[in-house]
């Protein structure tokens, strides 16, 4: 019995792949590599295949006797989806249905699949918990939201059960330091200001400084990508146990500023973070915070660290031992 992990070579799903092989799981990575690393997988097989490919699918579901399915493998750059929405719908919808009738003619009725705090737009109350209303204002959050719904039908119409579980900002990387967040391009602001201390890029650009936030600039909630895994394998657990399809927010509940995120990688690294203050992102709502307490209750999910200095020491030993990524 396996687990079949989509897009397990990218950042949130190789970290979930080492949390599985480290309870001693076995599973297998189906990913194209079009954003995944061929390096971030070690100790499992890696099969290179696209999300289309419904065959190929099949046949590794039959291969590996795939008991169920985490499902990683989108796109997930919110300016991209503005630009090019026709990529986002095609890859993550028509790619979700193509995973969907692949397990249903595998037989594999469960899976458990990344979404995003993007399904619920701007927020009208925080913390955001999962009975938030969910109005997207970016195309990738659409298409996350547009997958949940697909979820549903496929429990209905099959009795596929799912749990979405709707990240807020993923950082960090594995306590080993051997993989963690490489993007091109990157937009994310931890690995942008690491990126920007070890010289490898210019200055960073804080996105607005006249928010109604308590210094003005953005607050987020950043969760450890590992904590993140452990929520992955809770889930799936739940779903072995025969539990019904649900959906979980994910985030510590603390919210931290971009400046006070380029405070504490100053603390953490020792190093000057030299930045300039530049116009508001589009799109960027002033503060997203996670209500996660279903997940904690009801899936036991305890995230192990919260602290924002263990995050960023984490990240840092990281990125200053790969400063091209995965190319090192
Ligand atoms: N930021 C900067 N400068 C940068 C990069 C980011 O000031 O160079 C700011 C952003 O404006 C934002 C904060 O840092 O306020 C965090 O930005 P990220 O790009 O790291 O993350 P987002 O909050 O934009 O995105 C995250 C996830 C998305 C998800 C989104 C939900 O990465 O996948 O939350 O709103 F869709």
């Amino acid at each position: 019995m396996s687990v079949l992990i989509t897009g397990g070579a990218g950042y949130i799903g190789s970290h979930t792949v080492r949390y599985l092989q480290e309870a001693g799981r076995e599973t297998v990575v189906y990913d194209n590599l079009s954003t995944g690393h061929r390096e971030a997988v070690s100790g499992c097989p890696l099969i290179v295949g696209d999300i289309f490919d419904k065959e190929l699918l099949i046949e590794t579901m039959h291969k590996y006797n795939v008991q169920a399915v985490i499902h990683f493998a989108a796109f997930s750059l919110v300016g991209e989806s503005m630009t090019s929405p026709g990529k986002y719908y095609h890859n993550n919808i028509a790619g979700t249905l193509s995973l969907l009738e692949a397990m249903r003619s595998a037989g594999v009725d469960k899976i458990v699949f990344s979404s995003t705090a993007a399904t619920f737009g701007e927020p009208e109350y925080t913390p955001i918990d999962e009975k938030h209303p969910t109005v997207p204002t970016n195309v990738y959050g659409r298409t996350k939201l547009f997958m949940e719904s697909m979820m549903r039908d496929y429990d209905h119409a099959y009795g596929i059960k799912s749990i979405a579980l709707r990240y807020f900002n993923a950082c960090g990387a594995h306590k080993s330091g051997e993989i963690g967040e490489d993007h091109h391009p990157e937009s994310h602001l931890i690995p942008i200001i690491m990126q920007s201390v070890l010289g490898s890029r210019g200055p960073v650009t804080v996105f607005g400084d006249d928010y109604d936030t308590k210094d003005g600039t953005c607050i987020r909630d950043y969760i450890h990508v590992t904590d993140l895994a452990q929520a992955h394998v809770l889930a799936l657990d739940r779903l072995l146990a025969g539990c019904a399809s649900d959906v979980f927010n994910l985030g510590n509940g603390n919210g931290f500023s971009v400046l006070e995120i380029i405070n504490a990688v100053q603390q953490v690294t020792g190093r000057s973070v030299r930045y300039s203050i530049g116009d508001r992102r589009d799109g960027d709502p002033a503060v997203l915070i996670a209500g996660s307490q279903k997940a904690r209750e009801v899936l036991g999910w305890k995230p192990e660290y919260a602290d924002i200095n263990v995050i960023l020491e984490d990240a840092w030993r990281w990125h200053s031992s790969h400063k091209n990524g995965f190319s090192v």
